[in-house]
């Protein structure tokens, strides 16, 4: 026998990626081009002038909270009803393992976010990947009926990554309403961007988790920081998990500048705001180009153009040290997802764009 067969072999998920050249417009993995709050900028430097600090010699607090009362309190929830990890990808990875633990399969569209079904071959947990219409929706009545009965959960980002396309609360409902004997985690790691959450909806229904991230509208991608929302029944079956798992995630800065962040809320809404508009300015542009697109609902569009393949603009974009997203992928071939950066970034992508069309 060889040890080859004991060990666990995984197609790990492909991040987008991180050059080094500081000159490079990077609009390929929807982070904020804006700082992040000047409470944080704060907030690190009182770490660091802080005699004390860095005291590594013990743990952080782990239950996070600062953090966590920073969020309770923005969103009128109670604390043992929030829970907190590194990024929303360490948050999520910790519900599948959670909440995703049945023989049945755990549905979410066949084009969505491409983590779900590599933490779904780590943890082996069935799934099914429903197809998106031809206009790249989620079809909410692929999650009704018989389709709500014989899942082990459902998960999606709403809006959707990487289409950009908003589902309206109402439609979520009725998916949430169906699933009651299962888990429904709604991915909003964009909904900042305009979209309206469905956290209220946790008052009404016990099957459903909310996700967001700090990574997009609050500009923290480099400081990991995620978090989920539901009733503190299933919070206490996401912590025991967690903490059978690793006690101490979040580290001691990304907690005390993650519950500075929230607290600047005024700063939040200024910078999602000009996104949104500087969104809205570029999508004006795309079409003047002759690109095709959905709404977008986030800080990115996700469009195709008719005359020349998504694989040609990604590639003349590089080459004028615009970096955006591109999958070699059936369906999606044709697309490219853009990440909205300052308005100067856009205008030197739609300059770059009439050179090469
Ligand atoms: C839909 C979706 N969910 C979750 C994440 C993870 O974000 P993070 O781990 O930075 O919070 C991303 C990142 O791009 C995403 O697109």
């Amino acid at each position: 026998m060889s040890y080859e067969e004991n060990i666990r072999k995984v197609v790990p998920y492909v991040a987008g990626e991180q050059p080094k050249d500081k000159t490079i417009i990077k609009l390929n993995t929807n982070e904020n081009p804006y700082p992040p709050s000047p409470a944080v900028q704060r907030a690190m430097k009182e770490l660091s002038e802080n005699k004390e600090f860095p005291d590594t010699r013990l743990y952080p607090d782990m239950d996070a909270a600062p953090l966590v009362d920073a969020l309770a309190k923005k969103y009128g929830r109670n604390t043992d009803e929030i829970y907190v990890g590194v990024g929303s990808d360490d948050v999520l990875s910790m519900c599948f393992l959670t909440f995703f633990n049945s023989d049945k399969p755990v549905l979410f569209p066949d084009i969505t976010y491409s983590f779900y079904d590599v933490w779904a071959d780590l943890y082996r947990i069935p799934y099914k990947k429903v197809p998106l219409d031809d206009d790249l929706s989620i079809r909410k009545e692929d999650y009704l009926g018989e389709n709500a009965k014989a899942n082990g959960g459902v998960i999606f980002p709403n809006p959707n990554a990487p289409t950009g396309i908003l589902m309206p609360v109402s439609d979520i409902e009725e998916i949430i309403a169906a699933n009651s004997g299962s888990i429904v985690i709604i991915d909003e790691a964009y909904i900042d961007f305009g979209g309206e959450s469905v956290m209220p909806l946790i008052d009404k229904y016990d099957n459903l988790i909310v996700v967001q991230t700090f990574s997009k509208s609050r500009a923290m991608a480099g400081m990991r920081i995620g978090f989920a929302v539901s009733n503190a029944k299933l919070i206490k079956y996401l912590r025991d998990v967690k903490f059978s798992f690793n006690s101490y995630t979040m580290n001691l800065p990304s907690i005390v500048c993650g519950a500075e962040a929230v607290k600047d809320d005024e700063y939040f809404r200024e910078i999602t705001g000009r996104i949104i508009k500087t969104r809205d300015n570029f999508e004006k542009e795309l079409r003047r180009l002759g690109f095709s697109f959905r709404d977008s609902g986030s800080n990115f569009v996700f469009c195709t153009h008719p005359r020349m393949s998504g694989k040609e603009i990604f590639t003349k974009l590089r080459d004028r040290n615009i970096y955006v997203r591109w999958w070699d992928r059936d369906r999606i071939r044709g697309y490219l997802r853009i990440t909205i950066g300052t308005d100067e970034q856009m205008e030197n992508v739609v300059k770059a764009l009439e050179e090469i069309l």
